[in-house]
């Protein structure tokens, strides 16, 4: 049974029942689902919790979902203890939440998998989704299990492997002649016509629950405690909010301790609107346009920046950018120090992380989690000049004649 019981407006507070809403009437504002929760912490217990499946639906008490869950196994991804990059960076107590290993090999797949079940609670036979690539492909997956048509719209320059990450579930597929932002704009137009369940427009407030279950993860595969600092990257900034209230959940129902995590913001300098806000002292995000290899997060207007910018305030965390360079660095550093191939919005937090570690701001013994979130093989194209592979004829002779001199050096 879910203790969900009304959307409510983030800003005047009206309610509204649960129904495939996004905005408030009165101010505009988004609407979040509301739960009774003191129904919920009477009905949760840590041990509960932990005898549930190993995926993210042993919190199905916590989300917003009535009916059967569409469930392609999402969830539960490792905790990485990331002593070889923590070596590196100067921290002593660094993890790696590794949400490459979802799926369709991103975290979107924890917001979609609410979201496609509340649809097919609502009676919708469609979805549809605006995308920067990873969400396509989640859409297009979800909507494959639960026999439902996906329309996904994508941006013009979005990466070929992308592109086949979606395709291969056979949504329809329609590419944009413009940038994520107008790919938003007219998507919003789409959803005003068309009655499809929008998994990022009319149905938000379900989207956004289902990411709160990877802050819910870390607490548990930390033995129930929040972190001291979570990294994390942020394009619309909407997964930053949740991870956020994940934790908060946690300790409003009396499953750990009150939650004093440092939240940090990772955005690549090419696309960095919620940073730049930060850096100004301002609550207000102007929007920016993108330009940056970091394709994944490059919104230039983040419809939850305001929201993100509140989180990294009120935690006593902070926002912070990474060049494109030092992106990449960050991919290969990641790769070469825990086995880890991410893609380029994971070389932005190992950036980020590099950087508040170096200047003091994340302290050496500060238990701190590192949020990858989407997985590097369908983004190669970034790293074509490190593929410089040794040439060899099959025989021996050639083998040593080529690579001789490594061998004996080593
Ligand atoms: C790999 C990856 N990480 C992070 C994000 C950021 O998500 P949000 O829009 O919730 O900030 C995205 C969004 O597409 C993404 O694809
Ligand atoms: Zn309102």
């Amino acid at each position: 049974m879910s203790y969900a019981r009304a959307l409510r407006c983030r800003k005047c507070g009206q309610e509204y029942p649960l129904q495939p809403l996004n905005r408030c009437d009165f101010c505009l504002s988004p609407l979040e689902v509301s739960y009774d929760y003191k129904a919920m912490a009477r009905g949760l217990s840590r041990e509960e919790l932990a005898a549930g499946p190993r995926s993210m639906w042993r919190y199905r008490d916590m989300l917003p979902v009535e009916g059967e869950e569409v469930d392609i196994g999402t969830g539960f991804t490792p905790l990485v203890k990331a002593d070889n990059l923590g070596r590196e960076l100067g921290l002593d107590r660094l993890y790696i939440k590794n949400d490459c290993l979802n799926p369709t090999y991103s975290f979107k797949d924890r917001a979609v998998s609410v979201a496609v079940s509340k649809a097919r609670e609502f009676g919708f036979d469609t979805v549809a989704c605006a995308s920067t690539g990873n969400l396509a492909a989640s859409v297009a997956a979800h909507a494959a299990k639960a026999k439902m048509r996906a329309y996904v719209f994508v941006p013009s320059d979005v990466e070929p492997g992308k592109l086949v990450g979606a395709a291969i579930y056979d949504p329809i597929l329609v590419k944009v002649d413009g940038s994520y932002d107008d790919v938003n704009r007219l998507c919003t137009e789409v959803a005003k016509r068309y009655s499809w369940g929008f998994i990022n427009i009319n149905l938000r407030p379900y989207y956004a629950e289902g990411s709160k279950t990877l802050g819910y993860e870390v607490a548990e595969q930390l033995g129930w405690r929040a972190p001291d600092c979570v990294v994390a990257p942020a394009a619309s900034g909407l997964l930053f909010t949740r991870i956020w209230k994940g934790l908060d959940e946690l300790a409003m129902l009396g499953l750990i301790e009150p939650v004093n995590t440092h939240m940090y913001i990772a955005q690549a300098a090419g696309s960095s609107p919620i940073v730049n806000a930060f850096n100004a002292g301002s609550m207000h995000v102007n929007p920016v346009t993108p330009d940056t290899i970091v394709k994944s997060i490059a919104i230039g207007n983040p419809a939850d920046g305001h929201y993100a910018l509140m989180v990294a305030r009120q935690s006593g965390g902070g926002a912070c950018a990474v060049d494109d360079e030092e992106a990449i660095a960050g991919v290969q550093l990641l790769a070469q120090t825990e086995g880890i191939f991410a893609e380029a919005a994971g070389g932005v937090v190992v950036g980020v992380l590099r950087k508040l570690a170096a200047s003091g701001v994340i302290k050496r013994g500060e238990l701190t989690v590192a949020s990858i979130t989407g997985a590097g093989p369908r983004t190669q194209e970034i790293l074509a000049d490190i593929v410089r592979p040794f040439a060899v004829q099959p025989t021996i002779e050639s083998v040593e004649e080529s690579i001789g001199a490594l061998v004996r050096s080593a």
